[in-house]
C-alpha cells in the first residue's frame, strides 16, 4: 500500500507518521511567559540534533481549530513563550513521571501553571529563567539557536532548535562521571496514546573502519 500525503486528510497522514516513526523521545519543555507565568508541556517531535554545537530540536504544531477558537490563539503556549523570551528547559521523562507528564499535555489557558497542576516541583535554573523539573534526572537549559516555521498559519508548525547552555544531571544516574543509561528508565512515545519503556536493551558493535587500499 502506498499513501500519498496529498491524497489523504492531514490527520490521517499524521497517524502514519507517529505510528511508523517510533518510539520517539519526549521533551518535557518548561518556559516562562513574558509576564513570568510558568508553562510545562510534552513534545515528542523531538531529538538531539548536533553534538558540537550541542543542539536539540522539537516541533510545536499549530493548535487544532476547536482549541485555537476556545483559547483564542493559534500558537501553543510553549512556542509563544519561546518567541517572547528565547529560553526554555527540556526535562527527560522517566517511567515514574509519565502520568504527570500527561497531565501537562492538556489544552489549558496560558495563565495556568502546569507545574502546580501536575504536582511537579519547579527548581531554579542556573543560566536561563525557566525552571527545571526537579523530579526529572536530566534537565537541559537551552537558548534559542534558530526557529524554523513551516506550513500555514492554521495547519503548520515550527522547529525550535535550542542550544544547550547547561545540562543538569542527577547524581542518582551518574556512575564514574558519566550518565549510566541503564539507570535512566526513559519512556518513548509510540502512535496514539501508546508508550514504550526502554527496559529491553542490547549492544551492537559498529563495523570496524576499513581503510581503502591504495
Ligand atoms: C507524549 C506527548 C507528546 C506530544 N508531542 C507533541 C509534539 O511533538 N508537538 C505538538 O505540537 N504537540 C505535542 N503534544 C501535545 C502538546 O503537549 C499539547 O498540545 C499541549 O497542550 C501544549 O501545551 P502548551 O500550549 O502549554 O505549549 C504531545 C502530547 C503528548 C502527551
Amino acid at each position: 500500500m502506498q499513501i500519498k500525503p496529498s491524497e489523504v486528510k492531514p490527520r490521517d497522514f499524521y497517524r502514519v507518521l507517529i505510528s511508523a516513526i517510533a518510539p520517539r523521545p519526549i521533551a518535557w519543555v518548561s518556559t516562562l511567559s513574558k509576564e513570568g507565568i510558568a508553562n510545562l508541556a510534552p513534545f515528542s517531535f523531538f531529538n538531539a540534533l548536533c553534538g558540537t554545537p550541542p543542539l536539540l530540536g522539537f516541533c510545536p504544531g499549530i493548535r487544532a481549530r476547536e482549541i485555537r477558537e476556545a483559547l483564542g490563539s493559534p500558537l501553543k503556549d510553549t512556542l509563544q513563550n519561546i518567541r517572547e523570551t528565547g529560553e526554555f528547559v527540556v526535562a527527560v521523562v522517566t517511567n515514574d513521571l509519565v502520568e504527570r507528564m500527561n497531565i501537562t499535555a492538556g489544552d489549558y489557558e496560558a495563565s495556568l501553571d502546569e507545574f502546580a497542576l501536575a504536582g511537579v516541583t519547579p527548581r531554579a535554573s542556573q543560566v536561563v529563567r525557566p525552571s527545571q523539573v526537579a523530579e526529572s534526572p536530566v534537565n537541559f537549559e537551552c537558548k534559542v539557536y534558530q526557529l524554523v516555521d513551516f506550513g500555514t498559519e492554521t495547519s503548520g508548525g515550527s522547529l525550535v532548535i535550542g542550544e544547550i547552555v547547561a545540562a543538569n544531571i542527577s547524581d542518582t544516574v551518574m556512575v564514574d562521571g558519566k550518565i549510566e543509561g541503564n539507570l535512566l528508565e526513559l519512556v518513548g512515545r509510540m502512535g496514539g496514546n501508546q508508550y514504550s519503556r526502554t527496559t529491553d536493551r542490547f549492544e551492537l558493535a559498529r563495523p570496524p573502519l576499513v581503510v581503502p587500499q591504495k
